[in-house]
């Protein structure tokens, strides 16, 4: 049977793991378990991506070398993992030995083929993003910001003579001029070979629109990849082995581990003509621009997928450290389980589409798919046979027309997850599955067990009926739930083996149970949860800030004002905003210059005289109130395209912001 390779992106050292991470490894030990549940030989490669700037600037903020703050972080990742009850084959570290020596190789063949040259590169240079700009991505994101055209002139203009300053289109932080002597691989030499290969491979970049992006960003001139930082400036990185006064760009090293960790032992060579890559749509063009010309270079054929999905969302914006607003997923596997948890990011939204988070939504479905329809039939069917059955397996009697549709539906439903599954839409495969599950459930209350059980006592085919009804319920929950024991493996286990089974069985025909095996009911498997546990009400983006003590009056006299009409009030427009960037105004000390989504397609700048009381990082996260109506207006230099409300007069003591969560452009009256 032909193999099939999966990986995860290898995810930062730096960051603490939430729901976007759990995301794509979820989706890959998914795909992992149902190809191996098939028969297929598998291998799921996961792991962390441990050099770069970042790393090296956290680790020396703290004290530690790069390599023990590695160490040591590297590991939340992996607790998560095993939380999540992920079954990976490997987990390649981008520091250890093989992985090192892999890339050095590699480059060393690179560079004796003479795909690598040293020129000097001046460029935009974002230290958050650990990357140059172009001119034309950085005057567009300044653009956008500024919401007006900003020129290219404008961007090397000095800021007295009316210059700006540019923006990473990443970030929104300030990028600087920099010029350096590095390394290049001729990229642009591949550029052709890169269009045909897509072109004639449409299926390895997937979903067809993401391949259609990269066909379009194609389109342009591919530059050559800048793949060296000097160590003058950049230590924690593998070392090119030809020029030692550089390190390997952290992309060119990241990019090698879904080969590296394929060379021990050798047998696993055989899975790469079968790879597929799962991504977010983020790194899209560093798995199929950069990565796949790298491979053309080294003479490996490309991966046979690259599929990328969309982000987790919370108040519409993506989830992120940065931006504070991230979901993690320790409290939410404590209160409902690891196989909740799964299940529901891959049940709410179509892989390759965005989602918004919501605890509310979280707990919907849980309660709707997982208790009532799913959890709902096990337990019923179950507890049936245990009071009116012996608690044994029963047999079948002669079938009905209510019969040969219910297994007319296992067969279409198992039949559509499967071909779902090989789609990698698991939103879609879990829903042609839940076909069955709700047909077990119609079969079940149209066919009345009840009622057969208080006839059989004078009705012989009454009981024969109430044993088959029972047990083509329950051949339901066991189809369903060998099928999800690629998505809740702890469930399906529990399941089968108060069935009576050890492991899945995926036949979708109504007659695999042993007639007579013994049955065991147990608790609910997915109890109904009327409210949210408290552990998951404060809602984790929106921390409110330590309360300070109130002064008993307010610090200057309040002046009287003449009444209004409601019309004179009803001329503000107040909204919600989330503040997405804070920093201080480069030429005065009282102004923080705040990026703020107030629900409209571009983020609002907003410049205000806070910065005595608030650090910008403090305000990242935060959900403020807006005056979104005001007219814009020039701050020392920075336009103002709003105002933001604040208590305390002259002297501001805290900004406002709504009391429970709301999303980001509410309007406030
Ligand atoms: N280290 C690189 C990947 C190198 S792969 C050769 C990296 N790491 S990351 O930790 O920042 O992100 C890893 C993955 O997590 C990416 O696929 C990214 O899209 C995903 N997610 C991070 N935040 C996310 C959401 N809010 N939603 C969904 N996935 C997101 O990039």
């Amino acid at each position: 049977m032909r193999p099939f390779y999966v990986t995860t992106p290898i995810y930062y050292v730096n960051d603490a793991p939430h729901i976007g991470h759990a995301y794509t490894t979820i989706a890959a030990d998914t795909l992992a378990r149902w190809h191996r549940m098939n028969g297929r030989p598998t291998f799921f490669l996961t792991g962390t991506d441990e050099h770069g700037q970042k790393v090296q600037r956290a680790a020396e903020k703290l004290g530690r070398t790069p390599q023990e703050h590695a160490d040591l972080t590297h590991t939340r990742y992996k607790a998560l993992w095993e939380r999540l009850d992920i079954r990976y084959d490997d987990f390649i570290r981008t520091t250890e030995p093989r992985h090192v020596q892999f890339v050095q190789a590699q480059l060393q063949k690179l560079h004796d083929q003479g795909e690598l040259y040293q020129a000097p590169y001046s460029g935009w240079y974002s230290t958050s993003a650990e990357r140059f700009w172009s001119d034309e991505e950085v005057a567009k994101a300044t653009g956008a910001l500024l919401k007006r055209e900003v020129t290219e002139k404008d961007l090397h203009k000095p800021l007295d003579q009316g210059g700006v300053a540019g923006v990473c289109p990443d970030s929104g932080a300030p990028v600087e001029w920099l010029t350096e002597h590095n390394w290049f691989f001729r990229m642009s030499a591949y550029q052709d070979r890169l269009i045909t290969h897509i072109t004639e491979n449409p299926a390895c970049i997937q979903p067809d629109s993401r391949r259609n992006e990269v066909l379009g960003y194609l389109r342009k001139p591919l530059g050559d990849l800048c793949m060296s930082r000097p160590k003058a400036r950049l230590a924690w990185g593998i070392p090119l082995p030809f020029s030692p006064e550089y390190v390997t760009y952290v992309w060119f090293d990241a990019l090698s581990n879904y080969v590296s960790a394929l060379q021990e032992p050798a047998s696993r060579l055989a899975f790469w003509p079968e790879a597929l890559h799962l991504v977010g749509k983020d790194i899209l063009t560093f798995h199929t621009v950069y990565w796949f010309t790298m491979l053309m270079a080294e003479g490996i054929t490309p991966p046979k997928q690259v599929y990328a999905h969309g982000w987790w969302l919370m108040h519409k914006v993506k989830m992120s450290k940065s931006l504070g607003n991230v979901i993690r997923p320790d409290p939410l596997i404590d209160a409902f389980g690891a196989d909740v948890v799964r299940y529901f990011l891959l049940r709410d939204v179509p892989f390759g589409g965005d989602g918004e988070f919501s605890y509310e939504s979280f707990l919907l479905r849980y309660n709707s798919d997982l208790a009532n329809d799913l959890g709902n039939l096990g337990h019923r069917s179950l507890s049936m046979a245990a009071q009116w059955l012996g608690g044994r397996v029963p047999d079948v009697g002669p079938a009905t027309d209510a019969d040969r549709e219910l297994a007319t539906v296992a067969a279409r439903a198992t039949a559509e997850f499967r071909a779902q599954m090989d789609n990698v839409q698991f939103k879609a495969a879990i829903e042609g599955l839940w076909e069955l599950v709700r047909a077990g459930n119609k079969y079940v209350d149209s066919e009345a067990p009840w009622s057969l059980n208080k006839r059989r006592v004078t009705d012989a085919a009454a009981g024969e009926r109430l044993a088959t009804v029972l047990r083509n319920s329950m051949e339901v929950v066991r189809i369903a739930i060998s099928h999800l024991a690629c998505i809740c493996p702890g469930k399906s286990v529990e399941m089968l083996d108060r069935l009576g089974l050890s492991a899945p069985d995926l036949t979708p025909t109504l007659d695999r149970l042993v007639a007579g095996h013994d049955l065991r009911v147990g608790d609910p498997l997915f109890p109904r949860i009327a409210e949210l546990p408290e552990s998951l009400m404060p809602a984790d983006p929106i921390v409110p800030a330590a309360p300070v003590a109130p002064a008993a009056t307010p610090a200057e006299p309040v002046p009287a004002l003449p009444q209004i009409e409601y019309g004179d009030f009803a001329k503000l427009q107040l909204r919600t905003g989330l503040v997405l960037t804070a920093e201080k105004h480069p030429k005065a000390d009282r102004l923080l210059v705040l990026s703020v989504d107030i629900g409209e397609e571009k983020p609002r700048q907003i410049v205000a005289g806070i910065a005595a009381v608030y650090d910008p990082a403090e305000l990242v996260g935060k959900t403020i109130i807006v005056v979104a109506n005001l007219k814009p207006a020039k701050l020392r230099g920075i336009e103002s395209q709003g105002m933001l409300l604040a208590a305390g007069g002259a002297d501001i003591a805290s900004i406002l912001t709504p009391y429970r969560p709301v999303p980001a452009g509410s309007i406030v009256k």
